[in-house]
Order: C-alpha cells, then structure tokens, then sequence
C-alpha cells in the first residue's frame, strides 16, 4: 500500500483560517490590529517572492502588514536604525529580516538587534536559549509548522525516535529542540554522519533538511516511517525535495510531498507567531 501523501496545503489552509480568527479576536480587544513588519535587503528573485507571499497572507489573515525593501548597497548602520524604529514602534508586533542579506551585512548582528519580543522567526539568541532550555519562546515557522504535521499525522510523538537530517539554525537545530520537546529520541545527522542509511533505517519520524536533492532513498526507511521533506531544490525546472519521493511512497507510512507539503505551513505558523507576539506583548 502506497504511503499517505501528508497534506500541507491543506493544514495551512486551516491554520490560516484559525490565525484570521484569533487575529479578529486579537483586534476586538486590543482595538488595533496585530502587525508584521519584513524587511528585504537587497533585489535576490527568490527572497523577493517569498517576501511577496508573507505580505500578501498577512493581509488576507487581517493583519497589518508592511514590507520595507532597501537597497543592497545600503550599510550596517542604516538597516540597524530601521531595526532600532520598528523596536520601538507599538503598532509593530513582529519583525522579519528576510534571509540571506546581501554580502557585507552582518546578519547575526541584525538578528541579536531585534526585539526578542518581537522577534517572529525565533532566532534571537534568547529565544534559541529558551527553546533549548524547555522554555516557552518564539519558534522558528518551518520546525514549528513540521511538527504540526507530524501531530497531525501522529497524534502523540512521544517515545518515538526521530532522526533529523542538517543541523542549519533556521530548520536543523530548532527541530531537534522541538522533537525533544515532544519526548522523542532525537538523532542529529548531517554531512559528517558516517553510515546515514543505518541511522535513518532505525527512526519512526525522518525529517530532512540538507538542501541536497533526492538524497534519502527508500531503501535507507523504516517501513512506515513518517517522513518530513523540508528541502526544496530546483533541478531541471523542476522543484525536488531532499527525499527520492517515489521510492519512498512504496516504504513509508507517511510522506510530505514538495512542493505543497513543508512550504506553506512556513507562512501560516509566521501569521501564528506574529499574533502570538500581539498577545503576549499586550499582556
Ligand atoms: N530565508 C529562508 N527561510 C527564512 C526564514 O524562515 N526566515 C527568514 N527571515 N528568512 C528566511
């Protein structure tokens, strides 16, 4: 029996429709709307489409949106007083700079800048300190929207073992950190790992995140592991995740296809997080 195909279109969808109406509850009692400002450096095609996407979804979840596009050659100094403005500014209850910023921008620096209140990606170092430490924190959007699929798919998580593939600040790690939360056993693998195939052939939840086409094969599963395709690679024209899916279709239990599985969870757990910021900061 082929796997089941995990739905994320369908489960942003819902999430979306649940975030509009805390958004409408949000603004009923606070008597303004929840706000995400994103800030683009620079003109990279890709990042300028996703940035497209956040605005037009924060508007659609009746939110107040507000994109800041500056140009590549601007410096440090000028994108740190931006940053500094929407700090201080109270109609603004999240802040995205979208990633990578162009050469010569110190990014860690613009990161640690921004208001950990604030701060909607989750990857202020306060907020990586409290999620590692079990705290409740602001969690980057794609490992929170993975384990949304996996909770859905699975119910409890807990006492699984769980194997997760890169070890990247803004899916690897806080993954990890969330699968623990869960009380799965978590593996860490990456591109140093000796025999991945072996380590991969033992987990009931897969999540990849390497960035490197079709590289987990069937064959490397668990029959009926749940797997979780994080990648997104363009090859020929065409979008492949880090799964050979067909071949994992015939093993798996589960399985996100790309696109339309990862991806759109992405910006509905970025509204999730940005009307969770308004509450919080509205005490
Ligand atoms: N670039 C690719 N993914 C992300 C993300 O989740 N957040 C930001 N800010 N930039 C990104």
């Amino acid at each position: 029996m082929p796997a089941t195909l995990i739905d994320g279109k369908a489960a942003a969808a819902a999430l979306r429709e649940q975030v509009a109406e805390e958004a409408r509850a949000f603004q009923a009692a606070a008597g303004r709307h929840a706000g995400l400002a994103v800030v683009l450096v620079g003109d990279d095609p890709a990042s300028a489409v996703y940035v497209g996407s956040k605005e037009k979804a924060t508007r659609t979840a009746g939110m107040a949106g507000q994109v800041h596009r500056l140009s590549a050659d601007i410096d440090q100094p000028t994108l740190m007083a931006l940053i500094d403005r929407l700090n201080a500014d109270p109609a603004v209850d999240g802040i995205l700079v979208q990633l990578p910023l162009p050469a010569g921008l110190d990014s860690d620096a613009v990161i640690a800048a921004v208001d950990p209140a604030k701060d909607v990606d989750g990857f202020h170092p306060l907020n990586v300190g409290r999620l590692a430490s079990g705290l409740p924190a602001l969690v980057p959007c794609t490992p929170k929207g993975c384990i949304f699929l996996l909770r859905q798919q699975l119910g409890s998580l807990s006492g699984l073992d769980a194997v997760v593939i890169g070890r990247s600040a803004i899916v690897g790690r806080p993954m990890a950190q969330l699968l623990l939360t869960e009380s799965c056993t978590v593996t860490i693998a990456h591109s140093r790992t000796r025999d991945l195939p072996a380590i991969v052939s033992r987990a009931d939840i897969v999540v990849a995140a390497v960035g490197r086409p079709e590289m987990v094969r069937g064959d490397w599963l668990k029959p009926g592991a749940t797997v979780i395709d994080v990648g997104i690679n363009r090859v020929e024209g065409r979008l492949v995740g880090d799964v050979a899916f067909d071949e994992a279709m015939t093993v798996a239990g589960a399985v996100t296809p790309v696109p339309g599985g990862v991806g759109p969870m992405t910006i509905a757990v970025l509204l999730a997080n940005t009307v969770e910021a308004a509450r919080r900061r509205e005490g």
